[in-house]
């Protein structure tokens, strides 16, 4: 069963009439975690904006997006922020843009949860504490009253996981999550994404320029090019079969990449395995 269908996509500025993603269909299966790549500027971040229907000012869409059973295009804005962070929950690749800098992190937190379920100080914390426990956060309560910039983006990141687990929405949608982070966070990052999926069942979608990280956390991958969807397969077709000439070029660039790393650090190619 699918729990997000894209119908039909299209994304235009307004402004000018340059249409960015002409037509784009995909489905994102239950409980399961698609991977968006392809090279910059192919129309990764649009689609991830298009199904938050959180465009830029002069950007338009149309198509449906339907995400369970509800089609997102057919709601006022009103029922749209009802649905965002409840159901779909976006994190993007600089933690710190998602907090306001003048206020601590756990007033962003407190406003979040009781906008959304109506709960109390007392019980906020006591489920962040829970979450933040989780995702390895240590000294909750000194994170929730620290401000933004006092944090490293890969605790943000973190913040922002353990509050998806609170949240469980349907679906997460992750933008280059991990770019912004040190290699050593990018690993503990991507294994706390993994960690959120399998405890709240949500599905996922994982915008990500790192093939070994797509390996390690996708079940699918969507290829874009120019606004397109050139590939979409299963994770190890692609890996080990992918059709399309611009996958395999991707494909085989990062293993040249990993052979070259291997080759001056040790140790094996991460795309192998
Ligand atoms: N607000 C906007 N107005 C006009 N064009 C835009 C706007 N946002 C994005 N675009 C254009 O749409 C195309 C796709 O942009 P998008 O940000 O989705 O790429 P991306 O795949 O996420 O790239 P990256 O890997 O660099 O994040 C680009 O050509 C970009 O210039
Ligand atoms: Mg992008």
């Amino acid at each position: 069963m699918n729990v997000l269908t894209v119908s039909n996509l299209k994304v235009w500025d307004n402004r000018t009439g340059k249409v960015m993603i002409p037509n784009s269909s995909f489905q994102v299966k239950q409980g399961s975690c698609l991977a968006i790549v392809g090279e910059s500027g192919s129309g990764k971040s649009l689609t991830c904006r298009s199904i938050m229907r959180l465009h830029n000012e002069g950007v338009r869409q149309s198509g449906d997006i339907v995400l369970s059973q509800v089609n997102l295009t057919k709601l006022s804005e009103k029922e749209m922020r009802k649905k965002r962070g409840k159901q779909l929950c976006m994190i993007v690749q600089n933690g710190m843009r998602a907090f306001d800098p003048s206020c601590a992190v756990g007033a962003h937190l407190k406003e979040t949860l009781s906008w959304h379920f109506g709960w109390s100080r007392d019980e906020i914390t006591a489920r962040m504490k829970k979450a933040m426990d989780s995702v390895m956060l240590k000294d909750p309560i000194a994170i929730m009253n620290s401000f933004p910039y006092q944090l490293s983006g890969g605790m943000l990141q973190r913040v922002m996981i353990a509050l998806a687990l609170v949240l469980e929405p349907d679906i997460v949608i992750a933008d280059e999550p991990t770019t912004a982070l040190d290699t050593i966070s990018q690993f503990e990052v991507v294994e706390q994404f993994i960690q959120l999926r399998a405890q709240t069942g949500c599905s996922m979608i994982f915008v990500s320029h790192d093939l070994g990280i797509v390996k390690r956390i996708a079940d699918d991958v969507l290829v874009m090019k120019d606004g397109n969807i050139v590939e979409h397969g299963r994770t190890h077709d692609i890996f080990s079969a992918a059709r399309h000439e611009y996958t395999r070029y991707l494909v085989s660039s990062k293993l040249k990449l990993n052979q070259h790393f291997n080759k001056i650090m040790g140790g094996d190619s991460l795309v192998h395995h």
